[in-house]
């Protein structure tokens, strides 16, 4: 829980550091997640805490982020070298609990899980992976009107939607896909089949 004025200071550091656009979807990220909260009974100011926090990492280029973790000793694997968007929700996680002092755990992984997702995420990683997902600004995705609605009712069943039409895009474009992710569509495809029993 966070008070007004933590908040406030958070999203003041953040509209010096981030360009207006990406400062824009942080807000609208912070917003849509405090939302999803309302709907899904989890701790409002958490979520808008989570939101506003998750691309503080964003706005070094990737040569910058590489050496920022090695200079704070953050291991990266190779895999995580070869997927750059993860490494700034990676050093994202550390400047949200080193820097900004945030001590809640789940916080901080919604931070490191939010471009990748995971198996056995909690409701606040849910709640951002999808805020960033489905905010206002956010216009590409096909599947964007079904998970706009489905996400208040159905948090479960909108990341499996998201994660399936992330890994078949990127399949479709030979990217690489972090393993995470992989892993993630896994556990969810398992956890609605078990539902649907
Ligand atoms: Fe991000
Ligand atoms: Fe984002």
């Amino acid at each position: 829980m966070y008070k007004v004025e933590q908040l406030q200071q958070i999203r003041r550091i953040m509209s010096e550091k981030l360009d207006p656009k990406r400062y824009e979807h942080t807000l609208g990220v912070s917003f849509t997640a405090a939302s999803l909260a309302m709907a899904h009974g989890a701790d409002i100011s958490t979520a808008e805490m989570a939101g506003l926090l998750h691309d503080c990492a964003k706005h070094f280029p990737e040569s910058v982020l590489i050496q920022k973790c090695r200079k704070r000793d953050i291991s990266l694997s190779r895999e995580e070298l070869q997927s750059p968007a993860v490494i700034h929700a990676i050093y994202g996680a550390y400047l949200t609990e080193h820097k900004y002092g945030i001590t809640d755990e789940d916080v901080i992984n919604a931070v490191r899980y939010h471009t990748t997702g995971r198996a056995g995420m909690s409701r606040l990683e849910k709640i951002i992976y999808i805020a960033d997902y489905i905010e206002p600004q956010r216009s590409a995705a096909d599947v964007l009107p079904e998970v706009r609605s489905l996400a208040f009712r159905d948090l479960d069943e909108a990341m499996y939607v998201i994660l399936d039409s992330t890994v078949s895009y990127l399949t479709s474009g030979r990217s690489h896909i972090a393993k995470d992710t992989l892993t993630a569509l896994e556990y969810f495809k398992r956890l609605r089949a078990d539902r649907r029993k």
